[in-house]
């Protein structure tokens, strides 16, 4: 379900042969937020569907318990409704996880702390992880390639003798990735079309610029290409723990957990917004349950504002728009 409903947009424009760049869509409007383009037209089709099978396949994990797919899911805006998704061998980790929507946008770096360069070195890195699969490439392309109907399809989107190995099944989950890509209502209203947001949304896109949670949500992926520090005007971890959400812990500080540089403490990559209203529960730890909650601590702590609640809701409804059309007509199905 995940692989076809992305996929249509990929294939139809495949197959009508358009040789479109995808950043080749100018913005009708001078704003901070740019475009996302309305179909991704530089992954094969053929890959794009293999690799959305792979994602979808648990023989990727040592335990067969879960598959990529089990902590990004496709109802969930490409997240985990989950506070803490559970690995193989039932492992939890404090973290909540990334959509995996829009992923190609993400410039600085992947993960809460933009450690991994980018696509291709997190897949390499993934399936080896204890704290995902816990497997081993060599033993997933063993049980791959002894499955007619899966080997098949690697030798129909790669050709060759041998096509079933771990390049071929990277390329093809990172082709399935790259294809990951939601417009929206407000990507269209982005390239001149007035009438495609509401005026409370409009209202609300205004205040979000305002507020200033423009000055660090931006660019195409509204997020995603920048880092800062979680709690610039406040101390967010004791704000969680004094609310029964958790004492801190290593994680939490971000990017000092990887550099061990003093000013990386507490530094996470800005996470992008788009669909931001079905990826519940929020930030790195997952400790916010509602997307209202996350405006108002961004207020507090990120800007050292309160936020009336007439502010609130017009900026929710503005994060409503950042949601995938797609999304929205099989949510209204
Ligand atoms: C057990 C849950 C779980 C599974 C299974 C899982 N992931 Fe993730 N994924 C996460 C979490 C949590 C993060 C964030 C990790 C971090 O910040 O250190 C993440 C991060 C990512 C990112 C980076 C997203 C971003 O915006 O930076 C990508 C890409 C990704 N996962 C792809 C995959 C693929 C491909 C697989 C299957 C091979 C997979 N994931 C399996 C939980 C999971
Ligand atoms: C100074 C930079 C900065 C500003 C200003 C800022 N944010 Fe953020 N935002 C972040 C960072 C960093 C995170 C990730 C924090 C974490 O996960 O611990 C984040 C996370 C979020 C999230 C949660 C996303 C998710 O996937 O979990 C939402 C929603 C959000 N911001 C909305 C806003 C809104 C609305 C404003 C303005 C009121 C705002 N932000 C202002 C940096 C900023």
């Amino acid at each position: 379900m995940f692989s076809k409903r992305i996929l249509s947009a990929a294939v139809l424009v495949a197959a009508g042969g358009a040789a479109l760049l995808v950043h080749a869509q100018g913005t009708a409007r001078n704003e901070p937020i740019l475009p996302l383009p309305d179909a991704v037209t530089d992954v094969e089709p053929a890959k794009v569907k293999l690799g959305g099978k792979l994602f979808a396949d648990p023989r990727f994990s040592a335990d067969g318990s879960v598959s990529c797919q089990s902590c990004h899911l496709p109802h969930a805006g490409g997240a985990d409704p989950r506070r803490h998704s559970v690995s193989a061998f039932g492992k939890v980790r404090p973290l909540n996880s990334p959509t995996i929507f829009n992923v190609r946008y993400n410039t600085v770096g992947l993960n809460w702390t933009g450690r991994t360069k980018d696509l291709d070195a997190q897949i390499k890195g993934s399936v080896g992880n204890a704290d995902t699969m816990a497997h081993d490439w060599g033993k997933v392309i063993q049980v791959l390639a002894q499955d007619q109907a899966i080997a098949s399809e690697f030798k129909a989107a790669f050709g060759g003798d041998n096509p079933v190995n771990q390049a071929n099944a990277s390329e093809a989950i990172v082709a399935f990735e790259k294809s990951l890509v939601t417009p929206s209502r407000f990507d269209d209203w982005l390239k001149g079309k007035d009438s495609a947001i509401t005026a409370q949304e409009k209202a609300g896109y205004e205040k979000f610029k305002a507020y200033g949670c423009v000055a660090c949500h931006n660019g195409i992926n509204v997020g995603g290409n920048s880092f800062m520090k979680m709690g610039l005007t406040g101390n967010y971890f004791a704000d969680r723990e004094k609310k029964g959400r958790g004492a801190e812990v290593d994680v939490d500080k971000g990017k000092f957990a990887v550099s061990k540089k003093e000013e990386d403490m507490y530094v996470f990559r800005v996470p992008s917004l788009r669909n931001v209203a079905l990826t519940a529960p929020y930030f790195h730890d997952g400790a916010v349950p509602t997307l209202d909650e996350a405006i108002d601590l961004m207020g507090r702590f990120q800007l050292g504002r309160e936020i009336p609640p007439a502010d609130r809701q017009d900026i929710a409804a503005f994060l409503n728009a950042l949601g995938g059309k797609q999304l929205e007509q099989s949510a209204k199905r």
